[in-house]
């Protein structure tokens, strides 16, 4: 029985009571963190609050206090030992408020909830999304609760039978995924997108320029799908190979700069300093 962690108290998940008039749930309102647990431990706890409290401030809410939220992070954590490895959502809501967009004079509503994590794909299918990403929006590369276009164009690539879609941005360059960063490898050179793009400052994505040659510039979209070999970077997916875009293989999957950053990266996560 799966045990949550919410506003201070912890329950059972079924007896978990959200208000109906959580600002979360009616109009999107809130930031988010997932955060990977690997052997009962979070994996990159203070990049991940760093980034909550980024998004937060970037949408005007008042992130609780850091211990709060480490505590929050704890507890669930001790609360669910049958899940040592998880995947661990953060949610911090505006809270309840009025039926509209305005915002409530509420606290916020905090949330921390662990899922096992599915076993990883060898490589993924990828899709490149007729939606673009819009680097000028006001949520650009911050991680809210407003996720349905992620939803949606992510439900799409599977009903082609892909694993993720990728977005261009309103300039026709490469962006992200919808729950992932994008690198490709061009003549022995990885490369990807800028912040600027419009892309999320992915914790996955900075690890893995921190521990390659990887730089950031941007590409068109084209370059996808001209790579020659490719992945994205997640919390959840790690470092994946893309086997295919749009159903047309890529050069080498996994390439020689895939197969490297999935090592690095995994030695990281053996051996975590703890300052991550
Ligand atoms: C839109 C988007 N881009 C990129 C990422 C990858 O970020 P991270 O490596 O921090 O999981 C995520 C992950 O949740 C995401 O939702």
């Amino acid at each position: 029985m799966s045990v949550v962690w919410l506003n201070g108290c912890l329950s059972a998940a079924a007896d978990a009571r959200i208000s109906p008039f959580d600002h979360g749930l009616i109009v999107g309102d809130g930031v988010f963190e997932t955060i990977r647990v690997y052997a009962g431990r979070p994996f990159a706890l203070l990049r991940h609050l760093d980034r909550l409290e980024r998004s937060a401030a970037a949408i005007g809410l008042a992130a609780p206090p850091r211990l709060q939220l480490e505590q929050a992070v704890a507890e669930v954590i001790s609360a669910n030992p049958d899940v040592p490895e998880a995947r661990l959502r953060l949610t911090v809501t505006s809270g309840p408020g009025p039926l509209g967009s305005r915002r409530g004079e509420e606290p916020p509503t905090v949330l921390a909830a662990v899922a096992p994590i599915p076993p990883l794909r060898p490589s993924y299918a990828v899709a490149v999304s007729p939606w673009p990403r819009n680097e000028r929006g006001p949520l650009a590369g911050l991680k809210t609760v407003s996720y349905a276009e992620n939803a949606m164009v992510l439900a799409w690539a599977r009903q082609l039978g892909g694993d993720e879609a990728i977005f261009p941005n309103l300039a026709g360059n490469l962006c992200e995924g919808t729950g992932t960063n994008v690198f490709v490898g061009v003549g022995g050179r990885l490369v990807t997108p800028p912040l600027s793009a419009g892309c999320l400052a992915g914790v996955t994505r900075d690890l893995v320029i921190d521990l390659t040659d990887a730089v950031e510039a941007d590409s068109p979209i084209s370059a996808l799908a001209d790579a020659d070999e490719a992945f994205v970077t997640g919390t959840g997916c790690e470092v994946m190979p893309i086997a295919t875009v749009d159903g047309t293989p890529v050069r080498q999957c996994p390439g020689p700069l895939t197969a490297a950053a999935q090592q690095a990266f995994r030695a990281l996560i053996a051996n975590p300093p703890a300052e991550l």
